[in-house]
């Protein structure tokens, strides 16, 4: 699917197979999931710009790469993005942080916004949404629309899982917003869940129901 980008590093394969285990504790499945986000945020970042500044190594001067334009934001959508947020600032501590509170209501599956803080800038910046799930994609879509009424125009989007229907719809009404996903899953089941999914993943890494 155009812009759509699989991370199939072996590493995040095996993470991930160890997360969808039912029996895997919500300890091991926050450690995981920060571990993974590390790794995603390398291919994420993968292709930013650099530009060079004159710097003295203890040997000679230099001109040396450093990335170019204004610092990254991370756009968390609650409370499940919190977990890939963690190890994405650990790889890069400077960036900007939005939080997007929506939840799905079960019912209607429509995602309902309880929260809203961004950095004022947004125009200026890359801004990165990152939620494990993306499921029926109407969390993803409203965090996006939200984000452009609010200034953002150069946007990504980070995911653990997409379902096939959730990715296309996301495609549809975003097209400038490539994905990027460990996996593209077989489907959603009648309750919107992602099969064959890792459950609910709010739920796995605070250890509710
Ligand atoms: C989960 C997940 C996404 C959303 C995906 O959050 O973290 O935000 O569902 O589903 P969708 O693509 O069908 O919208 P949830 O609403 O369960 O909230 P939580 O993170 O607070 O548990
Ligand atoms: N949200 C989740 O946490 N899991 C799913 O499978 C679908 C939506």
């Amino acid at each position: 699917m155009q812009g759509v980008t699989v991370v199939d590093h072996p590493l995040v394969q095996h993470k991930l197979t160890i997360m969808r285990d039912k029996e895997t504790s919500t300890a091991s499945f926050r450690r995981l999931l920060r571990e993974i986000s590390v790794l995603l945020c390398y291919e994420v970042t993968r292709d930013l710009e650099l530009t060079t500044r004159t710097i003295e190594t203890p040997v000679t001067r230099m001109e040396a790469p450093t990335l170019e334009g204004k610092k990254l934001v991370f756009a968390s959508v609650l409370r499940a993005g919190n977990g890939l947020l963690d190890g994405m600032l650990e790889l890069v501590p400077a960036a900007r942080v939005a939080h997007i509170g929506l939840y799905r209501d079960h019912e209607t599956l429509q995602a309902v916004e309880y929260f809203f803080k961004a950095p004022s800038d947004l125009e200026n910046r890359l801004t990165i949404v990152v939620d494990p799930m993306l499921a029926t994609a109407n969390s993803a879509v409203a965090a996006v629309d939200k984000l452009k009424a609010r200034g953002a125009t150069s946007l990504r989007f980070l995911c653990l899982l997409a379902a096939p229907e959730g990715l296309e719809r996301f495609c549809r009404a975003h097209p400038d917003v490539p994905v990027y996903t460990a996996s593209i899953d077989e489907r959603l089941n009648e309750l919107g869940y992602i099969v064959p999914g890792l459950g609910d993943a709010g739920d796995r890494m605070y250890g509710t129901k």
